[in-house]
Parts: structure tokens; sequence; C-alpha cells
């Protein structure tokens, strides 16, 4: 059988390969309710420029009504014959409302009406990541909170750098998904444009007015080249882009959990409800939640690579290519959607062990740069001389098998006869943490500054975690 949406030059049916690599329903049915909006748009302002009855207008607008509800309801029945979520929803129209279904089409294409979908779907996509980085941020900021003043090591190559607060740490994360929900938000701001009327490619000769169909759909102006309109999918790319950058982020995060949670760091641990056994070694508790964060990170790198390559070689304008944006986009979003997730409850879930975290953070020799700071300030040596003393000071003390604050003063007086008593005010590593306060460093109490202004920057206001 043709299709009777456009088999009009067709004689035969498609063979049954061609129907399985053409048909995209299993997966654009995400765009029904898109589509359906879309059409309610596009028909009510065929019939406010009298290029459509007023009469049709509102059979096409019932008929639309009870679509919505079907699709809302899941009862909805998509056919694979039907191709794609476009013709599907239209030829249910024609089911339901008859002749009048046929004028819903008129200046319009499945080229504008497909790109038009696809964003809004996108825009929407954005609003919830963002909403769930929100909430993600807020945990942050609660755990950060009362983690402020505890101390663990700062690590930079993965060597014990200098003692920083826990709390610190956590708001790096915060500022991190602060500039993910920027980056989303900056997507969104430019996909904000509505490419209905662009028709299949050149505009079309009805008088339509597309700045009342964007209006009505919540974008802000029409695109305002219809070839640009059908064949561009930067905005997709865009959310892509800034997926794998968020992605990157909670990457990141999960591999220092899984750091944190092993036997040889033991800075954190998580519950039962996190944790997962093995099936082999019953000491085991494995962070797999954290693993599989870091692990699907891949996924959404992969949809990025996946559409820019779709889109490289392609010629102006639509080509049937551009069909395989949707999954990547789709895929991208719920993976993106059940990592935030776990990452949220893994932050919420883990348990910080203090004690662990300051017996790690003195280790190394970690108030290494307290003790040259001490010699420039108080001595008035210059830094680079300073930082050599001390380099002699830690070297004596691995000799003598102790840190910096067991030292006895006359070992460190065999190197600079002028270091006193004083200097092991700065030794510790709460002092050193403590005396870290300058602007953005990771004194306790500048976390607890950090946590107060963003909850003010990032929160909308009321919001409990
Ligand atoms: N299912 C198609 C897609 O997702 C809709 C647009 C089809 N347009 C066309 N000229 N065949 O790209």
């Amino acid at each position: 059988m043709t299709s009777k949406i456009w088999g009009g030059r067709f004689s035969a049916g498609p063979s049954s390969v061609m129907e399985e690599i053409n048909v995209s329903i299993a997966f654009d049915q995400r765009l029904a309710k898109q589509d359906v909006r879309g059409s309610r748009a596009h028909c009510a302002m065929l019939v406010a420029q009298g290029i459509i009855s007023k009469d049709d207008g509102e059979a096409i607008q019932g008929g639309l009504t009870r679509i919505e509800k079907d699709i809302a309801g899941g009862t909805m029945h998509f056919r694979r014959a039907l191709e794609d979520v476009h013709m599907n929803i239209e030829s249910r129209l024609s089911d339901l409302i008859g002749l009048p279904a046929g004028r819903l089409h008129t200046a319009r294409s499945r080229n504008d009406q497909v790109a038009t979908d696809f964003r809004m779907w996108v825009r929407a996509a954005i609003d919830t990541l963002d909403e769930e980085l929100e909430k993600l941020q807020s945990v942050l900021m609660d755990k950060a909170e009362s983690e402020a003043a505890t101390i663990m090591p700062g690590f930079t190559h993965l060597q014990a750098a200098q003692p920083v607060t826990f709390g610190h740490h956590l708001m790096a994360y915060v500022e991190m998904f602060g500039r993910d929900r920027s980056r989303f938000k900056d997507a969104r701001a430019r996909l904000n444009e509505c490419p209905l009327g662009a028709g299949a490619i050149a505009g079309t000769s009805f008088p339509i007015d597309r700045h009342l169909t964007a209006e009505k759909l919540d974008f802000d102006r029409p695109m305002a080249n219809s070839m640009d309109a059908v064949s561009d999918r930067d905005f997709a790319i865009d959310f892509l882009a800034a997926a794998a950058v968020l992605a990157t982020h909670m990457s990141r995060l999960a591999e220092e959990m899984v750091l944190w949670a092993s036997a040889q760091f033991g800075f954190i641990a998580f519950t039962d409800a996190f944790s997962t056994g093995s099936s082999m070694m019953p000491q085991k508790r494995n962070p797999d939640a954290a693993e599989l964060v870091r692990g699907k990170a891949g996924r959404v790198f992969g949809a990025l690579t996946t559409l820019l390559t779709v889109m490289k070689g392609l010629p102006l304008t639509y080509s049937k290519d551009m069909q395989e944006d949707k999954e990547a986009v789709f895929g991208a979003f719920d993976t993106l959607e059940l990592c935030l997730a776990a990452t949220t409850g893994m932050i919420v879930d883990m348990k910080p062990r203090r004690d662990r975290m300051k017996a790690s953070a003195s280790a190394g020799f970690t108030t290494a740069t307290d003790l040259a700071d001490w010699v420039t300030r108080v001595l008035g040596v210059p830094f680079r001389e300073s930082h050599h003393i001390t380099g002699r000071i830690v070297a004596l003390a691995e000799q003598k098998g102790c840190g910096l604050a067991q030292l006895p003063l006359a070992d460190m007086q065999s190197v600079e006869p002028r270091i006193t008593q004083d200097v092991f005010n700065v030794l510790t590593v709460e002092a050193s943490a403590a005396s870290r306060t300058s602007f953005g460093g990771t004194a306790p109490a500048n976390v607890i500054a950090a946590v107060a202004s963003g909850r003010e920057r990032f929160l909308k206001k009321g919001r409990k975690s």
C-alpha cells in the first residue's frame, strides 16, 4: 500500500527494509505533545489569516483535543506504517474528523514541523535539567555547610598538596554545575526562535503570520531565514555540547566518590542504599552508582559526536540524515537525568569520615607552604628562598620519619636559625585551612559565606532541598 499522506505519485508500497530504515515512530513519538501543540498554533494562525475557515479550524482543534487526551493517557496508537509522529497524528486526525484534517497541512511541511517540535522539546528538556541541577546544587550546599570545617587533603597530581576543607571542595562542584546551568540557559535563549512557516524550504505563497505562530508557541520570534529554519540543528548540538560538559563534571565528582569510598582513602562511606556487594568477595561494598555515572558520560559524548557527524556534510537544506538527531538528544537527556538523580542521591547519602580525612590531611607535609609563607612573612625572606629553606626542612622531617609539626625547633633552626617557636602556630592542618581567607579560599569561614552567597545566586527563593 502506498502512503495515504504522500503516496500520490507512487503505485507500490516500500520494501520491508525501506520501511525499516525509514521509520522513526518508535522514538519520535516523544515529540507527540509538541507536535499537537504546534498544529494547534498553526491551525489558529490559518484561521486568523482567513486561510482556512473557522468551522474547519474548530473541527481540527476538536480532533487535536481528543488526540492530546489519548497521548496523555497513553492510549494513542502509533503505527509503523505511518513512518513518523507527524503522519501518525495527521492520519489519526483524519480518522477522527474527516475532510477538514486535510487542511491543517496548508502552508506547512514536515520539515518546518519537525524543526519546531524538536526545538520545543529541547527547550522543555533544558527547563527540566535546570530544576534537577538546582536540586543537586542545593544538596551539595547543605553538605558543604555541615562540612565547612572538615579538614581533608587537597590534591594536585593526586599528591597531597595543602589542607582544604571538605565544604570548600564540594562548593567547587556547585560552581561547575552553576556554569552548566548557564550554558543550558544560553542554548535555550538561542534556540527560542520558531521555524514554523518556513515550509519545506522556501516559505509559502499563503498569507501566513509567522509572528503569531511564534508567539502562540512561546518563541521569541520567527526564524529569519526559511532555509536555515528547516536545515540547521545547531540548537541540538548546543544542547549536547552543554550536556557533554555537564557529564564531564558529574563524572569527575563520581570519580572522586569512587576514590573517597575506597578503603585506602576511607574519606566517605555510602549506606546500603548506594552500595552493592560482590558475588564472591564478602567484604566488598562497591560504589557502583558512582562508577556508572562516570561510565555513562561516554554515551553523552557519543551523542554529541553523532550529531556533529550527521550534520557536517549536509548540503542545505533538509536531508533525511537529520532524522538521526533525535535518538542522540533523547538518549543524552535520559542519561543526564538518571546521572543527576544518582549524583544527588549519593551526595545526600554519603557519610564523611572526618577523622580519616583529617589524618590523611596531615600526611605528606601538606603545611610546607604555610612554613614557607611564615618564613617570608615573619623573617622577610623572598618567597623563592623560603621555598628552598622549607624544602630542606621537609627533607629533614622525612629523614626523621615525622611530620612538620612534630619536628623539633632545633632541627628547623639548623636550616634557618631565625625560626622561632611561633612557627608551630601555622603548622597544624586546622591553622593552615583557617588562614586561607583570601577571596575564594578554603577557610571554614569562607565556606559558610560561600554557601550563603551560593544559595542567593543559585536557588529560587524559598527552596528547601
Ligand atoms: N521524521 C522526519 C525527521 O525526523 C520528519 C521530516 C521529514 N521530512 C521529509 N522531507 N521527509 O526528520
